[in-house]
């Protein structure tokens, strides 16, 4: 592979595109890159022949009062972890990808996207959606891979290209971990020491879940439990769909926004009677940060 290349405007990634040959995969990222872009990286690299990937903060998923000023931008770091991994790095700023913000015409994540991370950010995968369709459309490329981690936005992703019809094949990559078991994200740059020992609650549940397959009671169980495993937290208070609550464990509280059992096939809520392989979805907020985590398990008893 040549040296990567730095793009920052649409018509010279149209350019850069016609150049590269045989199969292209896209890696699709706000910057702030880690070891878990990484990954996806690596897999891009194994699935194509060439690499792009995109680092653009889009302002179209934040809602108002979140961390879109605050975000993380640091494409000099970016390049250099990426440098000599990938072909191109589409960095554009906000009026090349927005000549009009917001744009006339917008993709809309319909009904699954309103629930459970669509319920605590409203518009938020309406964002998201439009700019995947932009940057695949941008990219044309014959693989997008994209993280486990938001698992809503992996299947919201695969809708998109399922129901559109957009030529291009999902390929999903399982979630990577700090030795800690703290699910790496961009956004744990801004968790105090304390705040990162809270956060390994979603991966001490996330084990917990994984511990009590197949029973589907023993699942629900901890998903009910209190951040420390043993007391129910109160009723849905955010949503009509999801699992909330203020729990304390140590000194600071984690307030949970859910914590799901879904059913992979219709992205509702697993019943009592669902079997096969379902969806753990986690998300809570630690020092005002938001954290998700998930995984899946297998469920085929009671
Ligand atoms: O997962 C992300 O980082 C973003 O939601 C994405 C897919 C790059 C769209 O902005």
């Amino acid at each position: 592979m040549s040296t990567t290349r730095l793009i920052t405007t649409r018509a010279a990634l149209r350019d850069a595109r016609a150049g590269l040959s045989g199969t292209v995969a896209v890696v699709m990222t706000m910057g702030a890159l880690h070891d878990g872009h990484l990954q996806l990286v690596h897999r891009a690299r194994e699935v194509a022949d060439a690499v792009v990937l995109t680092d653009f903060v889009n302002p179209l998923q934040f809602g108002p009062g979140e961390d879109y000023e605050a975000y993380p931008r640091q494409i000099d770091a970016d390049l250099a972890l990426v440098d000599g991994l990938v072909d191109v790095v589409f960095a554009p700023p906000v009026e090349e990808m927005y000549p009009v913000l917001p744009p006339v015409v917008s993709v809309s994540a319909g009904q699954a996207g309103r629930r459970y991370e669509g319920a605590m950010r409203p518009g938020h995968f309406d964002g998201v959606l439009t700019v995947v369709t932009k940057l695949l459309n941008l990219v044309q490329p014959h693989v997008a891979v994209f993280g486990r981690k938001d698992a809503q936005q992996l299947a919201l992703v695969q809708r998109l290209v399922a129901d559109l019809d957009l030529p291009v094949r999902i390929d999903a990559v399982d979630i990577m971990r700090e030795p800690t078991g703290l699910a790496l994200s961009s956004r744990n740059a801004y968790l105090s020491d304390a705040g990162r020992e809270q956060a390994l609650v979603l991966s001490r549940t996330i084990r917990a879940v994984e511990a009590a397959a197949p029973s589907a009671a023993a699942i629900r169980a901890v998903l009910d439990a209190d951040a420390d495993g043993t007391q129910p937290v109160d009723a849905a208070t955010d949503t009509d769909t999801a699992s909330a609550g203020d729990t304390s464990a140590g000194e600071q509280s984690v307030h949970w926004d859910y914590r799901l059992l879904i059913d992979p096939t219709t992205f509702e809520e697993a019943g009592e009677d669902a079997r096969g392989e379902l969806l753990v979805m986690l998300a809570a907020r630690i020092e005002g940060t938001r954290l998700l985590d998930a995984t899946v398990v297998p469920v085929t008893q009671p």
